[in-house]
């Protein structure tokens, strides 16, 4: 069966048939765009194993409605999504929105075990959420196991209708999602990883909207083309829905001007090649201004571990004018040029030029609760290395921690679940505000400091509170770069910088007047990042590195954000279907 190009996933209550009666429609509605109601789009997510085939074999690989990737959600600014996940596959699954904020309604947001149970085989369990203030691109993705690997989608929010983007309509656009595929069922890389403590398998290819492109065996007939005209501006919305890999995408020729960045608006500014984290998103303008012809965007691995195995492969698709010269069909397409792996002058260079269009006067400055945490890997010693357990460096096997606590998910209850039910022995909320044995964070830590202890441990924040956290990477095993991410949030980039935070002299650099807005970012390699935010969303929401391999590890916490006061400040009472452990 051959499948499963990106499909718009269609709404079952709008309908977009328009007959003269529909332009009429469309001139009456435009009128009263400011008194428009908010639509409401229900959809059926069926979840369930599909042969796909890449790199010339197939795979029964787990899909959304048959689709690799999965459907593209399309809706507006004040939308509601009503989605009714169905699941046909023979695993426990459940869907997280990644970067949509879910106001006091964690039991839309979906990691398992956190703001509920999965969704096991034969049950289904229907997510209800609004779009409340935010506009550009997010996605969604299952947030169990190793699922996401092919379980996601593009999740597009528009402004409310009659209210502009702040940059010129853009003639056309398309979702760019960068993926990463394995020959192999993800689930069982995992379970080998777990199994032998070494790290995963890489995977064999990156793709582009699930297809790895010309540069891969058996993949030139499905490489994904996007047709501009000649001189039009278009808008990529690229997503880095990669497992376990920051990536650096370019197009050949073609100047990137970044508007936007995680469903935030950005000050513009012109770029020829970008850097996506895992879970990051960012939107680029490019205008078709080159000679007619076909060109290559490509994408490949910014990788910042030293000693670590990577895929050091390339994705490519194809951006091709319509009105091309058939001459210049015949040549192949030219290559943009993209930064060596390990070029992270450049990666900080792009993500400290990204700065906040409307951060202006909301960043919080009066800070009532700061948090310091050192995030990065660790080894766990073995008594005997030779086990066929202890296949890490030296006979250990791989960890992660946050403070060095190695996150463990509970297994019979959900954390919200059980907070709500007051159901003592699931977490305690004693996560230490910051590590209890300070090093040189990234210098030569001894190797007593690399083995983490393992715990539930949550960080509880009142109603309100001005929150800063400081997220320091480590050198333990290695220095990297980790995209953080923190569920129910969108927080302000203050501040980054290389090597130890000093409280005593960074924060007089802060930006405190146009930093970013964004939900997941990277502690530069070796450095550390500062985020601000209000604990203005009660309820657990779960902080960790969107490396998977590192979320399976355990670099993880949850923010216990208690109620204020009155409903309108207290988590909405659960839905009756919550799935149940
Ligand atoms: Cu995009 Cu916890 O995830």
């Amino acid at each position: 069966m051959e499948l499963l190009r990106n499909q718009r996933a269609k709404p079952s209550s709008s309908s977009s048939r328009f007959g003269l009666l529909g332009l009429l429609a469309v001139f009456i509605f435009g009128f009263l765009a400011s008194f428009s109601a908010a639509e409401v789009h229900y959809h059926e997510f069926v979840i369930e194993a599909k042969p796909v085939k890449r790199l010339c074999r197939t795979h029964s690989t787990i899909t959304v409605n048959g689709l690799f990737p999965g459907p593209t959600l399309e809706v507006r600014n004040g939308d509601t999504l009503v989605i009714k996940a169905i699941n046909r596959a023979q695993y426990n699954i459940s869907l997280h929105w990644h970067g949509v904020r879910q106001l006091r309604n964690p039991w839309a947001d979906g990691p398992e075990y956190v703001t509920q149970c999965p969704i096991q085989p034969g049950a289904t369990y229907t997510y209800r959420y609004t779009i409340q203030n935010q506009e550009g691109t997010l996605w969604w993705h299952a947030h169990s196991r190793w699922l996401r690997a092919t379980v996601y989608g593009a999740l597009i929010i528009r402004p409310k209708m009659g209210s502009p983007y702040p940059f010129p309509t853009p003639k056309r656009e398309f979702p760019i999602i960068l993926g990463e595929w394995w020959d192999r069922n993800p689930q069982d890389v995992r379970k080998l990883a777990l199994y032998t403590g070494a790290a995963p398998n890489s995977s064999d290819a990156y793709t582009i909207n699930g297809q790895p492109g010309d540069l891969y065996r058996c993949s030139n007939k499905e490489t994904m083309k996007f047709q501009v005209n000649s001189g039009e501006t278009i808008l990529l919305r690229v997503i880095n829905a990669a497992m376990n890999q920051e990536l650096f995408f370019a197009v050949a020729n073609h100047k990137l001007i970044v508007v936007e960045a995680d469903a935030s608006y950005t000050k513009p500014f012109t770029t020829s090649v970008i850097m996506v984290g895992p879970g990051q998103t960012t939107n680029v303008l490019l205008t078709a201004d080159q000679t007619p012809g076909r060109y290559y965007m490509a994408a490949r691995a910014y990788q910042t571990a030293q000693n670590a195995a990577f895929d050091n492969t390339t994705t490519t698709a194809i951006l091709e004018y319509k009105n091309g010269k058939q001459k210049s069909f015949l040549s192949a397409p030219v290559l943009p040029q993209l930064p060596a792996f390990n070029d992270t002058n450049t990666a900080r260079a792009f993500i400290s030029q990204v700065k906040g269009l409307k951060s202006k006067g909301k960043v919080p400055t009066k800070i009532d609760k700061s948090l310091f945490f050192t995030v990065g890997l660790g080894l766990i010693n073995c008594t005997n290395p030779n086990s066929p357990r202890c296949q890490g460096p030296n006979g250990t096997r791989f960890t992660a921690s946050i403070n060095n606590i190695s996150f463990v998910f509970p297994r019979r209850n959900s954390l919200m679940q059980a907070y709500l039910q007051g159901q003592q022995g699931v977490f305690t909320t004693d996560f230490p505000s910051s590590p209890l044995v300070k090093f040189d964070y990234t210098g030569n830590v001894s190797r007593g400091l690399w083995q983490p202890v393992h715990g539930t441990k949550l960080v509880k924040l009142k109603y309100g509170a001005n929150v800063q956290i400081v997220l320091q990477d480590t050198s333990i095993v290695t220095t990297e770069e980790h995209p953080m991410h923190i569920h129910g949030y969108n927080f302000y980039v203050v501040g980054m910088g290389t090597g130890n935070f000093n409280p005593a002299k960074d924060p007089a650099n802060f930006n405190l007047i146009d930093p970013p807005h964004r939900n997941t970012i990277g502690t530069p390699p070796g450095g550390w990042v500062a985020v601000r935010f209000v604990a203005d969303n009660p309820g657990i929401w779960l902080l960790h590195c969107h490396i998977d391999s590192h979320l399976t590890w355990g670099l993880a916490t949850a923010l216990l954000v208690e109620n204020g006061v009155g409903t309108l400040q207290s988590v909405q009472s659960p839905p009756l279907d919550l799935p149940r452990c």
